[in-house]
């Protein structure tokens, strides 16, 4: 039971923090949020395709296809670069602990004697402006492939989930249900910030997230529309 717990407390607050951070980051950029959605788009467009072909059947029928998990993998790569940017830029795990098992030799002639606790700050490590080009930029093709200039020379400073024995078994779930979140929420809307709402700021708590996130959120009507759908707006926008 306490392991159902550990995981429940450890799965939520973190998976809200950074698919709010995602949908924080793309509202204000929207050139981002326009690549997300073409990628997103695309994946739908290939997917209704591959079904229509096993199933010989006409699928016109506007969003029916979802996106589920079984579509991300590998699917989305600027989507997942989005997710790797949001959580670089706002941890939502600002830092873990270490019990010392041996003494630890720094250089500088510094030694932590062993049993002593050590905090890592991997929020710090990940928005360091000495470690990362445009440390304070949002980067998403930064963690693409071609763009390893946009990456630290060591990438160990990168630990969002942790590491060693104790490192974050949610990994995976994260990115997936945060993929599949904000992949709909792109299908299904255009968004911005909220005209007047006040500044996002980051909460510094166990967990780091936004205190809010105020967007205006615009349906995507015709695009969502599958053929038959479109004729019918057609239709009754002429009559
Ligand atoms: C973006 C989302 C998440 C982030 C950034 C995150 C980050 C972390 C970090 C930094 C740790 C400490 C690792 C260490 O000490 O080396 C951790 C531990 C843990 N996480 Fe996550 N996590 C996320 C989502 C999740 C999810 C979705 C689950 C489960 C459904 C989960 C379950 C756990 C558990 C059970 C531990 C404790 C592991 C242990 O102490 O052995 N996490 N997480």
């Amino acid at each position: 039971m306490p392991q159902v717990m550990n995981t429940l407390a450890a799965g939520t607050d973190t998976s809200s923090s950074v698919i709010a951070t995602m949908l924080h980051l793309l509202a204000q950029h929207p050139e981002a949020q326009a690549q997300a959605r073409a990628e997103v788009d695309a994946l739908v467009a290939s997917r209704r395709t591959q079904q229509q072909q096993q199933e010989g059947g006409d699928l016109s029928t506007g969003d029916a296809l979802q996106l589920g998990p079984e579509d991300m993998r590998g699917a989305l790569p600027y989507l997942s670069g989005v997710f790797t940017e949001a959580i670089r830029m706002h941890a939502p795990v600002p830092g873990i602990n270490r019990q010392l098992d041996r003494d630890l030799h720094l250089a500088g002639g510094v030694t932590v004697p062993r049993g002593q606790v050590v905090y890592c700050p991997l929020k710090a490590f990940s928005n360091d402006a000495s470690l990362w080009p445009q440390a304070g930029s949002f980067l998403p093709e930064r963690h693409l492939p071609g763009h390893e200039h946009l990456l630290p020379a060591d990438r160990a400073v990168f630990m969002p989930f942790g590491g060693g024995a104790r490192m974050c078994p949610g990994q995976r779930l994260a990115q997936l249900q945060a993929l599949v979140v904000v992949a709909r929420v792109l299908r299904a809307f255009e968004f911005a910030p909220a005209p007047g709402a006040p500044p996002t700021r980051w909460i510094k708590a166990l967990v780091h997230a936004p205190d809010h996130v105020t967007l205006t959120f615009e349906r995507r009507r015709r695009m969502m529309s599958g053929p038959d759908e479109k004729q019918q707006q057609q239709q009754q926008q002429q009559e």
